[in-house]
């Protein structure tokens, strides 16, 4: 597993704990230090016991070597970075390229080059031409096995995926079923509980990963729009996702309206894939507006915390509730909480900000005079408002009492419904929410 990082790690681990041998090479020095110690550079629920229990087995290794890692490997999996180009959007491939030259270099017989990385349309064949470049000799296929596990859930969605989707050259049929029989034993276990293993071409594979983000960061948009005309009717957003989502063709997941998408993903595949498409001149005008109404969206709700301030934040006290992009989870990349404070910074405000797991992680990327929090109603002193960004589950046992002490200003504005606005109203508070009278 080339790569140690959210999905190197989860996904390696759960292939030891499938019974395979993994051995991950990382080369982010203080990564690769922190595994070897045993501890989890990242926060994901269950993933420290994971790969604990694998480490001891002797299923799971740990080091920056990739010629003793790949030493008799029958796949070597790739699953480093690609993040947006500056400039265009498009996936930065320098890190996926330079460990296809890496694999190459080292391997010392037939294996299948396995792409996890999310890749534009393309790369699992460009990989190709990068590995035979480089060694003539060498007997290999390639697959691109895109992954879908999401952060905060990622053991559960790897030990039992909706699907597995795989990528083979099937213009090479020969090639792809003796590729197919060596993923097919990787993904031995899943057979069992039934987890469907999807096999297409290459090309497929690599669009599906894209297409599935794309339509979530959509699906989010869509009812974030939805939230802003149920503000101008009087009608109730939260009402609306859950009449529309028992429709089980829509389904009632990613129908809660909110600050706007962020994370490591959606952000940067919607705007890889409005990429593809242009280079390819096909439209995808659905996705390209999805990647406007959500910026627009960030900058809009900073616009309604200063409105519901009276129009200033100026030396006002903020009370920041979360700060990562979801809850469940330390990731701070592109994180709506990041323009949303940075505006209210520039417009005068003192933050006050508290959040589970992600404030180390936040900050070199919140303004600096942020002052971090001990909890959340310490967050909550002297504050002239308060703001719920991420919606971690602890947040929403919070006493109105408790917060109504600690306040001046009696506002909150709730950017993701946790709070019931009948008690907050009862408590003496002026409460907005998105959607909902
Ligand atoms: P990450 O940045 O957390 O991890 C990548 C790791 O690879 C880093 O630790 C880096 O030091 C290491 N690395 C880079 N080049 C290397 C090399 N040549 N040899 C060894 N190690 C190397 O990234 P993350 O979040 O794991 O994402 C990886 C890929 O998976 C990206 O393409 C991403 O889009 C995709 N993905 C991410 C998901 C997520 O929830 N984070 C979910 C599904 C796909």
């Amino acid at each position: 597993m080339i790569g140690g990082g959210y999905v190197g790690l989860v996904s390696g681990a759960c292939f030891a704990e499938f019974g395979l041998h993994v051995a991950v090479v990382e080369t982010n020095p203080d990564r690769l230090s922190a595994l070897r110690e045993g501890r989890i550079p990242i926060y994901e629920p269950g993933l420290d016991v994971l790969v604990e229990t694998n480490a001891r087995a002797g299923r799971l290794t740990f080091g920056d070597d990739i010629a003793q890692a790949v030493a008799g490997a029958e796949a070597v999996f790739i699953a480093v970075g690609t993040p947006p180009r500056n400039g265009d959007g498009a996936a930065d491939l320098q890190y996926v390229h330079a460990a296809a030259r890496q694999i190459a270099q080292a391997l010392t017989g037939y294996a299948v080059i396995v792409t996890k990385s999310t890749v534009p349309v393309g790369s699992s064949r460009r990989i190709a031409e990068i590995i035979r470049a480089t060694r003539p000799d060498l007997d290999f296929d390639v697959a691109s096995n895109p992954e879908f596990l999401r952060e905060g859930s990622a053991i559960d969605d790897c030990m039992r995926p909706d699907r597995v989707i795989i990528g083979l050259d099937q213009k090479q049929p020969e090639r792809a079923r003796r590729a197919e029989a060596v993923m097919q034993r990787v993904y031995e276990p899943l057979k069992k509980i039934d987890a469907p293993l999807v096999f297409t071409g290459l090309e497929t594979a690599e669009l599906t990963k894209y297409a599935s983000n794309s339509f979530l960061a959509m699906k989010i948009s869509f009812i974030n729009e939805m939230a802003d005309l149920c503000e101008k009717l009087g009608a109730n957003v939260q009402e609306l996702a859950y009449g529309m989502g028992l429709d089980d063709r829509i389904g009632s997941r990613f129908l809660n309206a909110g600050p706007g998408y962020g994370g490591s993903c959606f952000p940067k595949d919607t705007l890889a894939l409005s990429r593809i498409a242009q280079e390819a001149q096909s439209g995808c005008r659905l996705v390209e507006t999805t990647v406007q109404v959500n910026e627009a969206r960030k900058a809009a709700m900073a616009g309604r915390i200063i409105a519901a301030c009276g129009g200033s934040v100026n030396n006002k006290i903020v009370a920041v509730l979360g700060l990562t992009f979801k809850p469940e989870t330390d990731d701070m990349r592109e994180s709506a909480s990041i323009p949303i404070l940075h505006r209210l910074a520039e417009a005068g405000a003192h933050l006050q900000a508290y959040d589970p797991v992600g404030m180390d992680a936040a900050k070199s990327l919140l303004p600096p005079e942020t002052t971090y929090c001990e909890n959340a109603l310490e967050a909550a002193q002297g504050a002239d408002v308060l703001v719920v960004l991420t919606e971690w589950e602890q947040f929403r046992s919070i006493s109105p009492k408790d917060l109504a002490q600690r306040m001046q200003n009696k506002i909150i504005v709730d950017l993701r419904n946790i709070f019931d606005p009948a008690v907050m109203r009862q408590s003496g508070f002026s409460y907005l929410s998105v959607g909902r009278p």
